[in-house]
C-alpha cells in the first residue's frame, strides 16, 4: 500500500509529458510542412492529397465507391489451395490477365480511372500498398464509414491471381462462406459486415444492361446501415450477368439489389448475421472495419509493414438518423428471415415513394 502509494507519487512527480512524446512526438517531414511520428511515413503525405483531392475529389461518389471496390477484388485473390497474392496489387499490374475473370466485371473503368494515379505514384509506393491506401481513403469520404490503419510495405506482385477466387452475385451463400473461410473470415458477422457494409457505399454499372450508378441502397453516399434493411424488403432479386436480367428493385425505387446480398439477408447460416447489423451503425462500423483491415493484409505479413495509420485523415462522423422504411412501406415489408429475433422495428419515411437517384458517373464517356 504504502509502496504502490510511493510509487504514484514518483509516477506523478515524473515528466509525463516526455514518456508520452516517445510515442506521440511529430518531427516536422523533409518537405517543411507535414509532421509525422514516423518520418518513414512522409513521403505519404502528397499521394495522400493527390488521391484525395484528384482522384477522391473530396467525396463519397463513384470513385470512391470504386477505390472499395478494387480493395476486395485485389485482396480476395489468395486462397490455401490455388496460391495467389492476396492484397498485393496485382490486379493492376496483372490487370490483363485479371480482367478477364467475370467475376472482375466494371473492374476495368476503376483501374481505368485509378491507374494513372497508381503509375505516377510507383516511385513512392508498391500497387499493393497503393490500392489498400486508396481503399482506406475513400472510408473517410464517406459519413459514418471508419477510419481504418493503413500499413505500407507490400512488395511488387509476382502474379496474377489464380482465377475463380472472386465472389459472384449469383454464388450460394454456401460457395460465399467458404470463400471468406477460406481467407480466414470465420464468423457470418464478419463475413456479413463486410459484404453489406461495403454495398453501403455502392452501385452497379454493369448489371442492368444499359443503366449506370444504380444504388444498391437509398443513401450510397453515406456509410449507413440502410442497406440492410432496404435488401431485407420483400422485392425482386437480380442476379446480373449470366443470370435473369431487365429487372430492377422494387421495393426502392432506382435500387437494384444483387442476389448475393439477396440471400444473405435471407440464408439461415447468415440471415441473424445480417439482421443485427440493421440499424445498428456502432456495431456495423466497427465490424466492417476489422474486416477491411483483415481484406488489406491477406498475403502479407503485418510486422513486415511499417504502420503509416496517420497519414489517413479523420473519419467523418455520422449524423444521419436511425435506418427508415421506404415512403408507403411498413413493417410487413419486412421479409423476417431470422428465427431467433425480430428485425428492428423502424419509423416509415414521410412523403411519396420516390426514386433513388442513379450514382453520377466519374467518366460518363466510356461505360459500355
Ligand atoms: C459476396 C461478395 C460480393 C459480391 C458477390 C459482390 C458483387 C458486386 C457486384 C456485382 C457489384 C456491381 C459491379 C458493377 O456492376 O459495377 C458490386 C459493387 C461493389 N462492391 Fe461488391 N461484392 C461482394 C463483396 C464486396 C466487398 C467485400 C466489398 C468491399 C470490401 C465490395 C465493394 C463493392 C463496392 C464499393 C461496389 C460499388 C462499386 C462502384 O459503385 O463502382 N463488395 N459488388
Ligand atoms: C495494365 O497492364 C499493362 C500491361 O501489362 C501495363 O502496362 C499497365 O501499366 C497496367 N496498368 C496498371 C494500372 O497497372
Amino acid at each position: 500500500m504504502v509502496f504502490s502509494a510511493a510509487l504514484s507519487a514518483l509516477a506523478l512527480s515524473l515528466p509525463l509529458l516526455s514518456v508520452n512524446a516517445l510515442r506521440t512526438r511529430r518531427a516536422l517531414c523533409p518537405d517543411g510542412v507535414n509532421t509525422a511520428i514516423n518520418l518513414a511515413c512522409c513521403s505519404l503525405f502528397p499521394v495522400v492529397q493527390d488521391i484525395q483531392e484528384n482522384f477522391l475529389t473530396n467525396e463519397c461518389g463513384d470513385s470512391a465507391h470504386g477505390a472499395l471496390r478494387l480493395v476486395f477484388h485485389d485482396a480476395i485473390g489468395i486462397s490455401p489451395t490455388a496460391g495467389g497474392g492476396g492484397a498485393d496489387g496485382s490486379i493492376a499490374t496483372f490487370n490483363e490477365t485479371e480482367l478477364t475473370f467475370p467475376a472482375n466485371l466494371g473492374i476495368d473503368d476503376i483501374l481505368d480511372e485509378i491507374g494513372p494515379f497508381l503509375l505516377k505514384h510507383s516511385n513512392t509506393m508498391s500497387p499493393g500498398d497503393f490500392i489498400q491506401l486508396a481503399g482506406a481513403l475513400s472510408l473517410v469520404q464517406c459519413p459514418g464509414a471508419p477510419r481504418i490503419p493503413f500499413f505500407m510495405g507490400r512488395a511488387q506482385p509476382k502474379a496474377a491471381s489464380p482465377p475463380n477466387l472472386v465472389p459472384q452475385p449469383f454464388d450460394s451463400v454456401a460457395s460465399i462462406v467458404q470463400r471468406f473461410g477460406e481467407v480466414g473470415f470465420t464468423t457470418p458477422e464478419e463475413i456479413v459486415a463486410v459484404v453489406g457494409g461495403s454495398h453501403s457505399v455502392a452501385g452497379a454499372d454493369d448489371v442492368v444492361p444499359g443503366l449506370q450508378g444504380l444504388p444498391f441502397d437509398q443513401t450510397p453516399s453515406v456509410f449507413d446501415t440502410q442497406i440492410f434493411v432496404d435488401v431485407q424488403l420483400r422485392g425482386t432479386i437480380f442476379t446480373g450477368q449470366g443470370g435473369n436480367q431487365g429487372e430492377t428493385e422494387t421495393s426502392v425505387l432506382g435500387t437494384v439489389r444483387l442476389q448475393s446480398d439477396h440471400l444473405l439477408a435471407r440464408d439461415s447460416q447468415t440471415n441473424c448475421a445480417w439482421q443485427s447489423f440493421a440499424n445498428n451503425q456502432a456495431a456495423m462500423a466497427e465490424a466492417f472495419g476489422q474486416g477491411v483491415l483483415k481484406l488489406s493484409l491477406l498475403g502479407q505479413n503485418q510486422d513486415e509493414l511499417t504502420d503509416c495509420s496517420e497519414v489517413i485523415p479523420a473519419a467523418i462522423p455520422f449524423t444521419g438518423g436511425p435506418a427508415t422504411l421506404p415512403p408507403g412501406l411498413t413493417m410487413n415489408d419486412i421479409e423476417q428471415a431470422c428465427a431467433t429475433a425480430a428485425f428492428p422495428s423502424l419509423a416509415t419515411q414521410p412523403g411519396p415513394a420516390t426514386s433513388v437517384p442513379a450514382i453520377p458517373q466519374a467518366d460518363d464517356d466510356d461505360d459500355s
